[in-house]
Formats: C-alpha cells, sequence, structure tokens
C-alpha cells in the first residue's frame, strides 16, 4: 500500500539512467533557497538520496539512514527521494499534528501507477466529505462490536480449517495470506472458499505485484500483467455484486459489507473499486505481522514459552479444538503485549507520505506549499528516546507502557487504519491455535528486509508438527 516501500524500484533505475546523462551537465549541490524549510542534503540531481535509502532498507538494519540524518540536522530534515525533494519527519509530535489535519494543511498523494490499480473509488484517493463518509462506512463493518459479534466466529474458523492442512515443510507467509484473503472475501461478500476465491487470489497475486512497479516504457510486463489481472478480478466482482444485487431485490439478506454498501445507495462501480481496495490494505500488512511474529516469538524462546503458557490456559479451560469467543480474545493480555511489540518492531507501513497544501509552521521550520511530506512511523518507533532498547524485541516492555502516544503502527486522524481492530484480532486468533496445536523450528535461516517492502526473503518456511491435544 503506502510505504516507501511501493514507490520503488524500476523507478530508481529509470532515475539513474537519466541522472549519468544529467550529471555530466550538472554539480551536485543541494542546500539549495528557503532557509526556512527543514534542513537536510537532497544528493545528487535526480536521484536524490534515493539509492542511499534502498540500498539501507534492503539491509536488516536501515536505521542508519535516518540515524545519520538525524543526528546531522534534526528529527526533521528535508531529502530527495523517488524523484522528488521530500520533508521527512522522525519526529512523533510532527507526525501526530501532520496526521490530524490531514484535509486541512496536508493530505495524502499517491502515485497515478497506483490509482489506476485500487481504481478511482478507492478509499485511499478518496477526499473530503465522500473520505469521511465511506471511512466510518468502512469503519462500522470492521469496528470491534461487529467483530464480537459477527466476524470473530468466521475468523476463528477459518484459521482451524487451514491449519487443519497443514504439516511438514511450509512457508509460513504464503499460508497465512491464504487464511488472511479467504477472511477478507468471507468478511466483505460471504463468499466460503473454494476454488473460485483461490483462483480470485491468484489473479490478485498479480495485481499486488503491479504495485511494485511503474508503468514505463521499459518495464512494462509486471505492471501491464497487473492491469489485465486487475480487469479480471474487478470482472469476477462484478459479477458477484450484480447477482447479489438480484438476490436482494427478491429479499435475501445478508450481513456483511457488500449489504452495507448497498444500503448506502453505492453503484455497481463504486463498490467493486471500493471491494478492490479493501482487499489490497489487507492482502500483504496482516499476514506479514502474522509471519513476523511467528519469526520474532521463534527467536525469542522466554517470549514464546510465556505466550505458550497464556494461551494453555485458554484451552485447559474450555477445552482444545474449541472456538475462541470474545472473551477470550480479551483474556490474553501477554498476546497483546507480543502484538504492540511486532507492530512497533516491523512497521509494515513504514510511513505514509502526504503533500503540504499550504504553507504549514512545524518547530522552526517552514514546510513550503506543495512539498512532499513523508511522516515516519518506523523511526519514531525505533527511536532509543522514545523505547528503551528501542531496537530489541521485548514485549514485556508494555506491561509498563501507559501512554503509547508515539506508537502509531496504524497511522492516525482521519485516514487512521480502519482494519486495525480486525487486524489485531486475527492476529490474535492465529497465534492462538499456532501455538496450542504445533511445535515448530525454521527449515532455514531467513532475514528481515524492508524493501521493495517489510518481509522475510524466503517468506519464512517453517517445519510444523502437530502437537498431542487433549480433547
Ligand atoms: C497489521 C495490519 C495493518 C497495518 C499495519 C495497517 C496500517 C495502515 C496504515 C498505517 C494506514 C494509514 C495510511 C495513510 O494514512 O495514508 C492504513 C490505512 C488503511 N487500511 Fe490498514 N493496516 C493493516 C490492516 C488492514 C486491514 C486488515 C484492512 C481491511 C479492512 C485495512 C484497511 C485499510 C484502509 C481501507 C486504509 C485507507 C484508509 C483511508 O485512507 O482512509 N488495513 N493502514
Ligand atoms: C460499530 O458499528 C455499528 C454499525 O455497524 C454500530 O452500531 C456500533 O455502535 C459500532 N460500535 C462501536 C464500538 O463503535
Ligand atoms: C497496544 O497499543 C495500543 C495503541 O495502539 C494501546 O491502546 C494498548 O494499550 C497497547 N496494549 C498493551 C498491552 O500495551
Amino acid at each position: 500500500m503506502i510505504t516507501i516501500d511501493l514507490l520503488l524500484s524500476p523507478l530508481s533505475l529509470l532515475l539513474l539512467s537519466l541522472s549519468t546523462i544529467l550529471i555530466i551537465l550538472h554539480t551536485t549541490t543541494s542546500s539549495r533557497r528557503n532557509h526556512h524549510s527543514p534542513p537536510g542534503a537532497t544528493g545528487i540531481p535526480f536521484i536524490g538520496e534515493t539509492l542511499q535509502l534502498i540500498s539501507a532498507y534492503k539491509t536488516e538494519n536501515p536505521e542508519p539512514f535516518i540515524d545519520t540524518r538525524v543526528e546531522k540536522y534534526g528529527v526533521v530534515f528535508t531529502t530527495h527521494v523517488f524523484g522528488e525533494r521530500t520533508v521527512f519527519s522522525a519526529d512523533g509530535e510532527t507526525n501526530r499534528f501532520i496526521l490530524k489535519n490531514e484535509g486541512r494543511l496536508f493530505e495524502s498523494s499517491y502515485p497515478g501507477s497506483i490509482a489506476n490499480l485500487v481504481g478511482k473509488n478507492s478509499l485511499l484517493l478518496m477526499r473530503g466529505g465522500l473520505h469521511r463518509r465511506m471511512h466510518s462506512l468502512t469503519m462500522s463493518f470492521a469496528n470491534s462490536t461487529i467483530i464480537k459479534d459477527h466476524l470473530l466466529v468466521d475468523i476463528d474458523r477459518l484459521v482451524r480449517l487451514n491449519l487443519d492442512a497443514w504439516t511438514g515443510r511450509i512457508l509460513l507467509m504464503d499460508e497465512a495470506k491464504k487464511i488472511t484473503f479467504e477472511l477478507t472475501l468471507k468478511q466483505l461478500l460471504s463468499i466460503e472458499p473454494f476454488e473460485w476465491s483461490e483462483n480470485l487470489r491468484k489473479e490478485y497475486m498479480l495485481v499486488i505485484e503491479g504495485f511494485f512497479c511503474i508503468p514505463l516504457p521499459f518495464f512494462p510486463l509486471t505492471y501491464r500483467r497487473a492491469i489485465q489481472a486487475r480487469k479480471r478480478v474487478t470482472e469476477a466482482l462484478h459479477l458477484v455484486v450484480r447477482e447479489r444485487r438480484v438476490e436482494r431485490e427478491r429479499g435475501v439478506k445478508k450481513n456483511d459489507m457488500l449489504a452495507a454498501l448497498f444500503d448506502n445507495d453505492c453503484d455497481d462501480d463504486e463498490i467493486v473499486d471500493l471491494l478492490v481496495s479493501l482487499l489490497v490494505a489487507g492482502y500483504d500488512t496482516t499476514p506479514t505481522t502474522m509471519t513476523l511474529a511467528v519469526k520474532y516469538l521463534t527467536d525469542t524462546p522466554s517470549a514464546l514459552a510465556q505466550l505458550k503458557e497464556e494461551h494453555e490456559q485458554i484451552t485447559r479451560k474450555k477445552g482444545a479444538l474449541v472456538a475462541l469467543e470474545w472473551d477470550d480474545y480479551k483474556s490474553m493480555p501477554f498476546t497483546q503485549c507480543v502484538v504492540n511489540e511486532t507492530l512497533r518492531l516491523s512497521n509494515i507501513i513504514s510511513g505514509v507520505f502526504r503533500r503540504a497544501m499550504t504553507d504549514v509552521k512545524i518547530k522552526d521550520f517552514t514546510i513550503p506549499k506543495g512539498s512532499k511530506v513523508f511522516a515516519s512511523l518506523r523511526a519514531v518507533h525505533l527511536d532509543l528516546e522514545n523505547f528503551e532498547d528501542a531496537r530489541v524485541f521485548y514485549p514485556w516492555r508494555w506491561q509498563k507502557i501507559s501512554d503509547p502516544a508515539n506508537f502509531m503502527p496504524f497511522g492516525g486522524g482521519p485516514r487512521r487504519c480502519p482494519g486495525h481492530e480486525l487486524a489485531r484480532v486475527a492476529l490474535s486468533v492465529f497465534l492462538h491455535h499456532l501455538i496450542t496445536r504445533f511445535s515448530w523450528i525454521p527449515a532455514e535461516e531467513d532475514k528481515l528486509v524492508f524493501f521493495p517492502t517489510t518481509r522475510t526473503q524466503k517468506r519464512y518456511p517453517i517445519i510444523v508438527q502437530k502437537r498431542n491435544v487433549v480433547e
């Protein structure tokens, strides 16, 4: 979705070739004009500091890119990445200010290639009153009341159904994606997993790949494939929506997102775009968090042991292989620490892009109207001033944190992730069934990287073994 991640790679290659020509003509100074805007260096023409950023984020430890600049210029600095001068905020207070003032001082800003893939009616691209209405509609299908009363049953059932089939070596990331996609289809459209959904998911993966490329004459293939796949996905969804409209006219009622969209008088095109964007929003984020939680736990046996104890207590009370209920979810305090710590450390969405709608004064600087702004959530989460031993997985810290103001894995303000509670519940239920039913070991060494997206290089292969559960 919105990360630094996606604005990626073929673009930088193009910029590289352009700039080799241009470097010959130009030379490299950068600390231009506007002494009011945040200090910084904008690197070489056109490429700016993009290559430094990419090479940092391709390692397990991208922090030096931010650390060196914060040290030199302060927590808000100017850089030049992905083709544009960008004000980079590594400051919690500034980030909160930026997010809160969405639509007034700043607005979200996505490249056109992404717009083509998600569709013009996607929540990501909506503005103003329409955005407010659709954001709250999305929230009302994913808020805690709905999860408690309706969604939890399906989440629990689909997680267990998927885990039933696990044996031997699995790629955890792929399995987690399959679970999440099935959950989302069920919640949006009341569709149960079967061949249709698995085929749709394959098309979907092509659409997602398209997010990681920019439509340029040199690199057309992935993007063209993605656009074609998007067409097939939208056709399939249109068919479902049309059928459901007919059913509805005959008086059949269903309780899902689609029904809410019908109630809201959306037309079919709007509905399909919105469905596509919701499928995109959840497809990479939740499964990556699931995978990384398991990786952090595997690498931290004392945390895994404590989590196991918490979940075995639940199964001892109610029996194994029994569906989790809301009260069970609410009695997993250490699980919530693990979830927060995973979100803090992995930063699936490392930050969000905005554009200043007017000259904005922040701290001692003015961010000039029209500037690109990157509010880095990652930088704040990994700042040693905000969290003790910030770069270490230490879930116990959450037993002491009382004011998590500097913790914003789901963003904030009017665009705060409407799926935040859903993601937490899915993650907790997944961890419960995994931990009580399986033991596992990593099948190979695997490494975390942060570019083009946060992920492990090998999709985290593990070998699972069913535990003997007493019913
Ligand atoms: C661990 C999982 C997730 C993380 C870390 C995450 C993070 C985020 C963040 C940081 C934003 C703000 C983007 C911005 O301000 O520009 C966002 C927006 C969004 N998320 Fe999530 N998300 C997750 C899961 C989900 C799920 C499961 C859904 C499905 C309902 C979802 C739907 C959305 C939508 C529709 C938006 C756009 C909101 C808007 O622009 O108004 N997300 N997410
Ligand atoms: C969640 O949304 C429903 C409408 O779908 C609403 O009735 C309920 O009050 C909301 N719950 C919370 C906790 O906001
Ligand atoms: C996890 O973070 C949220 C803020 O996103 C906070 O409200 C909650 O209390 C935290 N949970 C724990 C166990 O600290």
